[in-house]
């Protein structure tokens, strides 16, 4: 399948960005916990300059927990710290700020040898559209928050949100874009939604949805839609326009509907805990 897409502005969202960064201590880089590769992108690692750098495996109650293991290890050994958290439910996210601390120790380390005490953290929230940014930094500052407004010394217009003591975030995150140029990045973008649905055939989609969940899960299509277990992904679409009842006004079954059913209950987890990749740096959708 075939993506036309390419986002306008990258060039001076990119140098917006790369401003934004000078004033932080610490990047956090949201990824979708199901696609912890496509989801992150890589220019963020030359722009990052030596800063320290915290993975946020968001969306993990979503995922296969054994997978975002594997994935939380290879990111830690990759330098990165790592934790996963439930932006929604706010599962996971107090800990985060341990997690910034430990990430900054050495600058913490740094300013109290010269004798600066209690300056705090500050963060910057990275990620693709739709991971997740908006809902953490709510989630996130919850737990303490009092806009500070703009500070002297910082950038006119640039808002921080003071969590306590020790952290500050940059309240408009920073948005990435995905590497679109890899087409099988594209597919996982657009079975978790990141990718409008206009951009591509929706029947095609599941049936490579389908392709997937057979190899990796088998029975989980079956065992939601209580249908006769089977491989084929077209016979499975009609079994799911069957049991779902997709009829076109004509007395067919109507395959789209039933493949938007599908597509739609993988996005909100109802097939299970479902990931789409594997820490080996490859494709394997
Ligand atoms: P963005 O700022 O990065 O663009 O993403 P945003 O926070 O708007 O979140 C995108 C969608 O992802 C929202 O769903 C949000 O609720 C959901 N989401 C964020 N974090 C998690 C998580 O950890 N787990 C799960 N399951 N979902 C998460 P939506 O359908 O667009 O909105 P809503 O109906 O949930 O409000």
């Amino acid at each position: 399948m075939q993506f036309q897409w390419y986002p306008g502005h990258m060039t001076k969202a990119k140098r917006a960005m790369q401003e934004d960064l000078k004033l932080i201590d610490v990047i956090i880089e949201l990824v979708d916990s199901r696609i912890p590769f496509s989801s992150k992108n890589p220019d963020i690692d030359q722009m990052a300059n030596g800063k320290s750098r915290i993975i946020l495996m968001n969306k993990y109650d979503l995922a296969d927990p054994e997978r975002t293991k594997q994935w939380m290890e290879y990111y830690q050994k990759n330098g990165y710290f790592v934790t996963k958290v439930n932006s929604k439910s706010g599962a996971g996210v107090r800990a985060v700020q341990n997690v910034i601390q430990e990430a900054c120790k050495e600058k913490i380390e740094r300013d109290r040898r010269r004798g600066i005490l209690n300056r705090p953290v500050r963060a910057m929230i990275v990620g693709i559209p739709n991971v997740g940014k908006s809902t953490f930094i709510n989630s996130f500052a919850k737990k303490a928050c009092t806009k500070t407004g703009n500070k002297p010394g910082v950038t006119k217009g640039k808002q921080w949100i003071r969590l306590n003591k020790n952290v500050e975030l940059l309240d408009t995150p920073g948005i990435l874009w995905p590497k679109f140029e890899d087409q099988s990045v594209g597919l996982r973008l657009a079975f978790i939604g990141s990718i409008k649905d206009e951009l591509f055939h929706i029947y095609e989609l599941s049936i490579l949805l389908l392709e997937y969940l057979n190899e990796n899960y088998p029975g989980a299509v079956s065992d939601f839609y209580q249908t006769e277990k089977s491989d084929e992904p077209a016979e499975q679409l009609s079994r799911i326009a069957v049991r779902r009842g997709c009829m076109k006004s004509g007395g067919e079954y109507d395959l789209d509907k039933a493949a938007k059913y599908l597509v739609d209950d993988f996005r909100a987890g109802k097939l299970g805990n479902i990931s789409l990749e594997i820490p080996t740096g490859e494709a394997n959708v």
